[in-house]
């Protein structure tokens, strides 16, 4: 029975491996999930086998597992694109709870072979911990059931560092004295520390801690599968502490800030841009549609609005009217545009549009000035060059320079401002011109007005 046990976690390992793999490309990464998914399921059922599992609490577990699994099929079938970030927070905020729970009832067990081994349960138990709270915040802000803006009070990083201080002088005690109240108490304020670092990050922010969180939680299940000699967890736990890691730095990288500016926080607190010169000017549909329909070259530029409408459909359907006459048709991906990783690259693969066509920051900057007309699909903060000004909430984040295009429509509601809260000057440039309405509803009546250009 060990044997097969031993091999099924080794197959997983495996699986998780080659399926993040997979995940790296859009093509691919489908097939990732599942393999991951598949292994998983591999890994929960065999721990069945063991002699451990056998003997205590089965049903307890079988009932554990249904109403979690029957709670995450239902939320995950009815979540809308846009509220994944939160939903990614709270599924890894469990995560970080139930490896701080194997802490805590190991050290109240305090059966450990070594005192390494009920370092790294500690340590673990901490981690996951301040995952789990920090992680239910981030949860709360990005689901509006608290202000997403950085919450500040005086002294709050001394105070903060005070409370990681005792819980980690806590966990030191622990080693030698494992009294029930101590357990407590370190728990306790491990806890306090994820919602206290969590407080002051707002705004853009969000996602590069809930990506941190990720990666902590990660670190926190392969040091309690350490401390329960479980080979899955400690595999599982790496991939995922590695893989958070990686990403969390890219995604500062994106957005230009530094790891440490995000954990300290305040970031979109205040905004000292001055007011914006010049008008708003209005562009009506059939304008648009001729400005489109004689382009040489039009660069689509979408974002969080296009998500929001659901308007990916629509895109592909006016990219395939005007490519039918002869009109050249890229799209320009911000790596933060939307609310999460990759999210319009995943809509836009959705709606068929092919990889080649998506260009990066990088790679598309340098085109904007040869194209006709850049058409913006409800983004706004990736497109706004208060990115430039010292000073702004924004400041440094690289954008894309849609402004240089030799015209510009953008597609939005109304006067609604990007996530980050901060006006937008190219919507007042003499080469922009604004087309009001829902992103779908828009575009399929320029792809009507197209149609009928001869
Ligand atoms: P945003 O700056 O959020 O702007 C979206 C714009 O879409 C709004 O100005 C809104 O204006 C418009 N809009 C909303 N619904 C619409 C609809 N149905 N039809 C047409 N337009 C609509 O978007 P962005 O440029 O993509 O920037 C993303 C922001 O989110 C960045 O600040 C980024 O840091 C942050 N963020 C990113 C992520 C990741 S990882 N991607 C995660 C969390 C946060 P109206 O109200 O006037 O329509």
């Amino acid at each position: 029975m060990e044997t097969i046990i031993q091999a099924v976690y080794f197959l997983t390992a495996f699986l998780f491996i080659t399926g993040l793999r997979r995940m790296a490309s859009p093509a691919t990464a489908k097939s990732g999930i599942v393999w991951a998914g598949g292994a998983m399921v591999a890994a929960t059922l065999v721990t069945f086998l063991s002699p451990t599992s056998l003997s205590t609490n089965l049903v307890l577990m079988i009932v554990a597992i249904a109403i979690g699994a029957g709670v995450a099929w239902v939320a995950a079938k009815r979540v809308q694109m846009t509220d994944m970030p939160q939903m990614v927070a709270i599924y890894n905020g469990m995560g970080g709870g139930a490896a701080a729970s194997i802490a805590a009832v190991e050290l109240l067990r305090s059966d450990f072979e070594s005192g390494g081994l009920m370092a790294l349960a500690i340590l673990g138990g901490l981690i996951g911990s301040v995952s789990f709270t920090g992680s239910l915040i981030a949860f709360a802000k990005l689901q509006g059931l608290m202000s997403s803006r950085p919450i500040q009070f005086p002294l709050q990083r001394t105070i903060n560092l005070a409370v990681l201080a005792i819980a980690l002088v806590i966990g030191a005690i622990l080693l030698g004295n494992d009294a029930l109240g101590l357990i407590f108490l370190f728990f306790l304020a491990a806890l306090a520390f994820g919602v206290m670092m969590t407080l002051p990050i707002g705004g853009g922010d969000m996602p590069v801690v809930i990506s941190l969180y990720n990666a902590f939680t990660g670190l926190a299940v392969g040091f309690e599968g350490f401390a329960i000699g479980n080979p899955a967890l400690i595999v599982a736990g790496t991939v995922v502490g590695a893989a958070g890691t990686l990403l969390t730095l890219l995604m500062a990288k994106a957005m230009n800030r530094s790891l440490w500016s995000v954990l300290v926080g305040g970031f979109g607190v205040e905004q000292t841009a001055g007011a914006v010169q010049g008008s708003l000017k209005p562009i009506d549909l059939e304008d648009a549609a001729v400005m489109l329909g004689y382009a040489q070259k039009v660069i689509f530029v979408p974002g969080y609005g296009m998500a929001v409408a659901q308007a990916q459909h629509k895109l592909r359907e006016l990219a395939d009217v005007l490519e039918a006459k002869g009109v050249e048709v890229k799209y320009a991906i911000h790596p933060v545009a939307g609310r999460m990783p990759g999210h319009m690259n995943v809509l836009l693969a959705e709606a068929g549009v092919p990889y080649e066509k998506l260009y990066d920051l990088e790679d598309i900057n340098p085109e904007f000035p040869q194209a006709d007309v850049a058409v913006v699909i409800g983004a706004n903060d990736v497109v706004n060059p208060a990115a430039h000004r010292q000073g702004s909430p924004l400041y440094g984040m690289p954008i894309l320079e849609v402004g240089q295009a030799k015209n510009v429509i953008v597609i939005k509601r109304g006067q609604g401002k990007g996530f980050a809260g901060v006006e937008n000057e190219l919507f007042y440039a003499d080469n922009t011109r604004m087309l009001y309405g829902d992103a779908q509803s828009v575009l399929g009546q320029l792809v009507q007005s197209l149609k009928k250009l001869s």
